[in-house]
């Protein structure tokens, strides 16, 4: 069975321009041990699915207009407040971008990190700090014993999210959110970060929802991938399907526009191409395909006509016109 399942899910925010659908139908699964990528431009809904996995959209201005999220066969939208914040934190963790917003600026990192284990895991103080202590160190925070007394504002921005994730990881979580954990940090300690999340995830075999808009992380971790676009997903795949025969234009565009390492003479210089036009507005109708203003193999169909989610026989699944038949 898959360990979480999100099911036809379609939430709304109500906005002074009117309702906007932030997230349209949007289904997928997630299996045990598995590492899904979530990518997609700004604005398409990926955060807000991770947040509704939480319990976590504020009410108002957001409704969840239907769907499910199963999780080992419970619907997470039935929970009430407290059988939610027993899996927060617990056997669902989140790492968000700026840590920052989620780490307390008022308590020391000891306090945070021991904090869920104290909660969830009904270590007392002494084994919670040994507890604590360990995963600091995992992370590779340095002199850890010391910063068990530091406040957030006392450690980088690079040691902070390692904080975050020794906080997430300390509880084992099944499954592990990790929302654009490394955009916030300069390329080197995004790499040390990244591969940090790798090795740790394989020793407590959690299952990773990675979003991330960058498809050189999705490459590097994803055992599957989910393209979001406008609130929908417009594509699914295995990573290495995925890259090899991305089918539909939105997606083809997202890897075109993968910085790419170009050697001219002696100047090593990155390229980008990037997809035309901008993303719609959510609270705007569009009849047909969301992608078809920008998509330069849109037809007369695309723009009358949504097209569905289809399987194209081998759990590749697509959403476009060109690939319906
Ligand atoms: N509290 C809110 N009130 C109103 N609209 C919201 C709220 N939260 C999110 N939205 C809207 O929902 C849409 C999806 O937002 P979301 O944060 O999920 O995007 P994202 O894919 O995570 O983008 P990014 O890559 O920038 O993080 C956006 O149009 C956003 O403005
Ligand atoms: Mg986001």
């Amino acid at each position: 069975m898959d360990l979480l399942h999100i099911e036809n899910l379609s939430i709304r925010f109500n906005t002074p321009e009117g309702p906007a659908r932030a997230v349209d139908r949007v289904d997928f699964e997630l299996g045990p041990g598995e590492t899904l990528g979530l990518v997609g431009e700004s604005g398409c809904g990926k955060s807000v699915t991770a947040l509704s996995i939480l319990g976590l959209i504020p009410n108002p201005p957001g409704t969840i207009e239907q769907g499910r999220i199963l999780f080992s066969g419970r619907d997470l939208l039935t929970l009430d407040q407290a059988s939610l914040r027993h899996i927060r934190g617990n056997t669902i963790a989140m790492i968000f971008q700026e840590p920052m917003t989620s780490l307390n600026p008022v308590l020391t990192i000891g306090r945070q990190v021991t904090e869920p284990l104290r909660a969830h895991k009904g270590l007392n103080k002494q084994q919670s700090e040994q507890e604590a202590l360990h995963w600091l160190e995992r992370v590779k925070i340095p002199s850890a014993k010391n910063h068990l007394r530091s406040y957030p504002h006392q450690l980088s921005g690079g040691m902070r999210q390692r904080v975050m994730i020794a906080m997430a990881m300390a509880v084992k979580p099944n499954i592990l959110i990790a929302d654009e954990p490394t955009t916030a940090l300069d390329v080197t300690i995004q790499a040390q970060i990244l591969s940090l999340m790798l090795e740790l995830r394989k020793e407590i075999r959690s299952s990773l929802l990675l979003i991330t808009h960058d498809m050189g992380v999705v490459a590097q971790m994803a055992d599957r991938v989910v393209v979001m676009y406008a609130g929908q997903v417009l594509e699914q795949a295995e990573t290495q399907e995925l890259f090899q025969t991305p089918l539909h234009p939105y997606t083809q565009g997202l890897l075109k526009s993968m910085p790419r390492l170009i050697r001219q003479k002696d100047r090593i210089s990155s390229r980008l191409s990037e997809i035309r036009g901008t993303v719609p507005r959510l609270t705007q109708h569009i009849p047909g395909c969301k992608f078809a203003a920008r998509c330069d193999s849109a037809f007369a169909r695309c723009r009358e006509q949504q097209p569905d989610l289809k399987d194209t026989g081998t759990g590749h699944l697509v959403r476009c016109w060109l690939h319906a038949a």
